[in-house]
Parts: C-alpha cells; structure tokens; sequence
C-alpha cells in the first residue's frame, strides 16, 4: 500500500506542479498584449488541462489511499461511505485532502478559461493554496516546533512548485516563446533554488537535530536528495552561463541542459514523494507535554523583558515571507537610486520597523510568549494589527512597487506593473478601500473572533494561528493605507471622513476592551487550560489584563494616526493654497483675468446696488 501511496503522491506533486508552472507562464513568463493571453499560450493551456485532470484524479485518490494507511485497511476499507465523509468532513488531515481535490477541480476549469494574466495570477495563488493545503497536517505537524517545521516544508513546496513547475512549462514552450519566458524565469528560478534548498535543509534540521536520527531509511533519503541537488544546482549554473553568453539564442546544447535540469528534478521529486511518506524519526525518551503536543513548543519560563527580547520560535513561512518582501523593497530602492530617483529613507525606516514588529510578534519573544498567554497574545495582536501597518503603510510599498516594476517586454504588454495598476483599479480593491468596509474588517472582526467559538478554535492549530496573524496585519495595512496611506488609493477620502473613521474606531476599540474586561468566563474555548502555562495561576485575570492592554494599546496608534492625518490634511491644504496662488499668479502673467478679483468686484457692485436701492 505504501508504494502505491508513495506513486500516487509523485504523480500528485508532479502534475500539480505542472499545473502551476502552466498558470506561471501565462501570468508572467508568456507575453501578453493590454493584459490579454496570446496564441503562445494555447499549446500550454492543453498541457494545463491535461496535467490539472491529473492533479484531480490523483489528490481523491490520496484521500482514499491515506484513510486505508491510518485504517491499516486495503483500499476497499476506505471506500466505506460513512468512513470516508466522517475523515473528509471531522478530521484535520481529511479536510485539508478534501481542499485540495476541490482546488484542483477549479483549477481545470482556471487553466480551460483564463483569458487575462490577471486572472492568471489569481488561479495561480488558488493553486498554491490547494498544493500547500495538505502540508497543513502532514507529519510536519507532529514534529517539535510546528511553526519550523510546517512552515519550512510550506516554504519548500511553494518554491519547488515555481521552480520545477517554470522548468517542466518552459520546455514545453515553443522556440520563439522560449526567450522571453527564459529571460525572465531564470531570476525567478534563482530565489526559489536558494528557497528550496534553505527550507529544505530547515526542515531537515527539525527532524533530524539528534544523533539517532541519522541512521535511519529518512536520513538517507534526505542525504540522496541533497547531492542530487547539488548536481541540479550545477546543471542550472552552467544553464543560466549559456543563456547569458547566447545572448537569447539557444543552442542545442542549452536545449539539452533544460531537459536534464526537468530529468534530474523529476527523480528528486521522487525521492521527495517517498520522504513525505516515510516515517521520520521521533526521540524515544521526550515525555510529550499538552503544550508540546499543540503548539509543538514547552512553555517557556515566566516572562521578563529580557526573555522577551531574546526568546525565538522561528516560523519558517512568516520569516520567507518577511524576507522576500524585504528583498522586493530593498531591490526597488537599488533600482530608483541607478536610475538617480530619490527615495525618502523615513520610509525606508518606517518600513523596516514595520517588518521588525511583525517577527517579533511572530517567530520572536511576543509571538512565543502568546501561545503561553492571552495578554502576551493581545500585545501580539495590536502590535500586528496596529503598531507593523503603520510602519509597512508609511514605507509606501505600492508606490516603490509602481515605480520600479518591470514595464511590458512589447509595445503593447502590459506586463507587471499594469497588472498592479489593474488590480489596484479594479472593482474588488475600490470596495474593499471603502471606508465602511475598512473599518468592519479592522475593529468589527474583533468581536467575531473573540466573542464567538472562533478564537479558541483557530488558537488549536498552526494554520489557525497563522490565518488569524494574517487577517490581523492585512485588516491594519488596509485600515491605516485608507487613513494615512501615501500609496496610491482608487477613492479620494476626504481628511474628514478619515477623521470621523478614527473617532469610530477608537470607541469602538475601547468598547471592545470594556467588554473583554467584563468578562466573567473564560473566552478561549478552553485552549489555554489545556496548555497549562505554569505561570499563569488565573486564567480570567489573564484575560481581563488583555482587556487593558487592548484598550492601552488600541487608543495609541489610533491617536498617532489621527496626529498624522491632521498634519497631513494641513499639509494638503497649505499645496492646495499654494497651487491656486500658482495658478492665479501664471493667469495674471498671461493677461488672463483674474476671476476671483472679478467674482469680488461683482459682489460688491451687487451690494452697492442693494444699498443705492435702500435693501440691506
Ligand atoms: C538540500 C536540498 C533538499 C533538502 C535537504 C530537502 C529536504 C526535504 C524534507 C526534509 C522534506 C520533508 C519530507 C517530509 O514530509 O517529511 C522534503 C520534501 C520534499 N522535497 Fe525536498 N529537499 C531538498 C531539495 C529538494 C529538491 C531540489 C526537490 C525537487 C526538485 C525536492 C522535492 C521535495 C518534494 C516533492 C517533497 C515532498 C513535499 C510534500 O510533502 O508535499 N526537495 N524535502
């Protein structure tokens, strides 16, 4: 059974990513005109549809051939109706199959009918989600620190995805097609070497950092995997070399290259597929506290400043994440200053603040500490929801991003830029910057998920936690980019109405803290019970101090926000002065008249004749 789990799991992985190498080219390697996908892509889209079929057919077969492996049953076993619903339905690791087989299924339908590289790039985000889905529950989970171990594996997969998927869509290009998407996919294929063979190492490390583990079948499949990569990274080196020096012309030796590079990669993801479905070595003598068991982390020891600034759970997604954008941002402002455009380094600093606070409130001391305790998970939150989008708001990314994007290969490419402005521009981004609806998702999402059983269920799981920190740095980064953001915004909001925007989230903030204080039971579903932190002795004191800090730190960024807007609307005021002074100085220059001085003359003949006439 395990071999046909381990086929299965290769033809799943290899035909995803495919999949995604397809939706890959047509959202950035193929070239487009005004955003449109051209004839290259339609030899593509057939292998898209075929290799989607694929990634279907085999991810319901793995839902089958995972419940007869945890049955210890034959196939037949599994195929029982009541069985199969209750482990698609109740159980984790069912669930997350059962989200993949649906993904896949729309993923068909995306690669049949997308017609715009912006409805490329989308169907290519829905299928990462459906690939990395799995990954959730797969005995990454069971290893010592989830969050390296789970999100290192995440990081893997997504990078191998764009990688090996680029490479096998690549050769399927035609020659002409070639170029462009090689030119271009070669940078891309860089970074996420460098991410494959990192993550891939982490997560290695998160299972094998003991002597025992290394004589053991995983060990050496890990071991077989590395040197097989260092020969890929060899044949991609001599790759790029030729490319470089054949100027876009390929020779037959290039061709050659390609497809040893596609061969060697298809027996890594071979041996991957048997890795992921091997057992990895567990320490016998490590007694396994509930805490362990959850987070994959024992508590820490009660908290001090200095434990704060020093504890550290790496969370190998979050840090890739951070690193990429730090890259993205440092790359934009490399290429302003070539090109002798300033950048102001207030945003630069802003922004690099904005990241700080988002890794310590995640992998650094705040995030490790919240696992263990609500108030030290409330400072996580308001530093994520309020304190890091400021920052990231202030540092102007999007317009870093808009100044310096690649530009269409061809007259008439939009490329990646005008894919960001049509996104900007788009109908879901002006709904979404309403300022309504802003405010729901900032302050409205906190009663939702702290005052229903959300909270204690999404506090079980790493993919809870992780969806829960993200919603809170999105919902900050488009509440504060609509109050203070200098990025370009789809609606003018007028200085007023962001006023009035902060005044209603500030008492809404505190009427949420005031609610949290007034608790008289506990919140969160029992989570923190079950993790039994020694250090916190009174589970309802803990909460009502989150209680406090939400309100202590709610108000502060608010009233900073508020700070900046005024300023910001005197600022706008004082140009706005300046430009009609300009411009009625320019008019006067050109003998043009002076419509205010005439619109004044008029009103004062209107009144001398009012007077001469005896009206007041
Ligand atoms: C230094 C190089 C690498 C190391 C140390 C490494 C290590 C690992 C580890 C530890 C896993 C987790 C297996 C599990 O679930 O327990 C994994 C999974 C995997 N690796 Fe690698 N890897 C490396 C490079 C690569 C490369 C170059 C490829 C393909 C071209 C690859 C393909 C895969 C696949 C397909 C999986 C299974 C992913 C899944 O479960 O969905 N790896 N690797």
């Amino acid at each position: 059974m395990s071999l046909l789990t381990t086929v299965n799991k290769f033809l799943l992985i290899l035909s995803s990513f495919t999949s995604i190498g397809v939706l890959l080219s047509f959202a950035f390697l193929l070239i487009e005109s005004e955003g449109k996908l051209q004839n290259s892509a339609e030899k593509l889209r057939k292998i898209g549809f075929l290799s989607t079929l694929m990634w279907a057919g085999t991810s319901l077969l793995q839902i089958i051939l995972t419940l007869a492996n945890i049955l210890d049953s034959k196939i037949s076993g599994a195929l029982d109706a009541t069985t199969l619903k209750s482990f698609v339905l109740q159980i984790d690791l069912g669930r997350f199959l059962l989200a993949q087989f649906i993904i896949a299924i729309v993923i068909v339908f995306a690669v049949t009918f997308v017609r715009t590289a912006l409805q490329s790039i989308i169907a290519l985000g829905l299928a990462l989600l459906g690939l990395i889905a799995p990954v959730f529950q797969s005995h990454s989970a069971s290893a010592g620190s989830h969050s390296l171990a789970i999100g290192s594996l995440i990081v893997h997969v997504i990078a191998l995805a764009l990688w090996v998927g680029g490479v096998l869509a690549v050769t399927f290009l035609s020659t002409h097609d070639k170029d462009a998407a090689l030119a271009r996919f070669s940078q891309l294929a860089l970074w996420a070497a460098i991410a494959v063979v990192a993550s891939g190492i982490a997560n290695a490390w998160s299972r094998l950092n003991f002597s025992e583990a290394w004589n053991t079948e995983y060990a050496s499949i890990v071991l077989a995997k590395s040197i097989l990569t260092s020969v890929l990274i060899v044949i991609g080196y001599f790759n790029r070399k030729h490319l470089k020096n054949a100027q876009g012309s390929r020779t037959r030796f290039v061709i050659q290259l390609i497809a040893g590079e596609a061969l060697v990669m298809i027996s890594i993801v071979l041996l991957g597929s048997w890795l992921s479905n091997t057992q990895p070595p567990t320490r016998a003598e490590v007694a396994i506290d509930p805490a362990t068991s959850i987070v994959g982390l024992s508590a820490p020891a009660a908290p001090t400043l200095a434990r704060i600034l020093t504890a550290y759970n790496p969370d190998a997604l979050v840090i890739a994440l951070l690193v990429t954008f730090v890259s993205l941002y440092i790359k934009g402002v490399a290429v302003l200053k070539k090109r002798g455009d300033a950048w102001p380094v207030g945003r630069t600093i802003a922004f690099a603040l904005g990241i700080a606070s988002i890794d310590l409130a995640t992998s650094g001391g705040l995030g490790v500490y919240a696992l263990f305790s609500f108030q030290y998970h409330m400072i996580a939150h308001m530093i994520l929801g309020m304190v890091a989008p400021i920052g990231l708001v202030l540092g102007a990314p999007i317009t870093l991003a808009l100044r310096t994007l690649p530009q269409g290969r061809t007259p008439t490419e939009r490329g990646v830029r005008g894919s960001l402005l049509a996104l900007l521009h788009s109908r879901y981004s002006v709904i979404l910057t309403n300022p309504v609806v802003a405010l729901a998702l900032f302050d409205g999402s906190l009663f939702v998920l702290y005052f229903t059983n959300l909270f204690g269920n999404l506090m079980q799981s790493h993919v809870g936690h992780l969806f829960m920190n993200v919603h809170f740095l999105l919902a900050g980064f488009l509440f504060f980019h609509v109050i203070i953001g200098i990025d370009p915004n789809p609606r003018r909001i007028p200085h007023l109405v962001r006023i009035v925007m902060l005044f209603a989230a500030m008492s809404i903030h505190a009427f949420f803290a005031i609610a949290l204080l007034s608790t008289s039971t506990l919140i969160d579903n029992g989570y923190y019970q079950t993790i039994k932190t020694p250090w916190v002795t009174d589970l309802l004191a803990d909460q009502h101090a989150a209680g406090s800090i939400a309100w202590a730190m709610g108000e502060v960024p608010i009233i900073l926000a508020l700070t900046a807007t005024f300023i910001q609307w005197m600022r706008d005021d004082s140009r706005e002065a300046k430009r009609i002074d300009r411009n009625e100085s320019r008019k006067a220059a050109m003998g043009e008249p002076d419509e205010l001085a005439d619109y004044n003359n008029y009103l004062s003949k209107l009144q001398q004749r009012d007077e001469k006439e005896g009206r007041q």
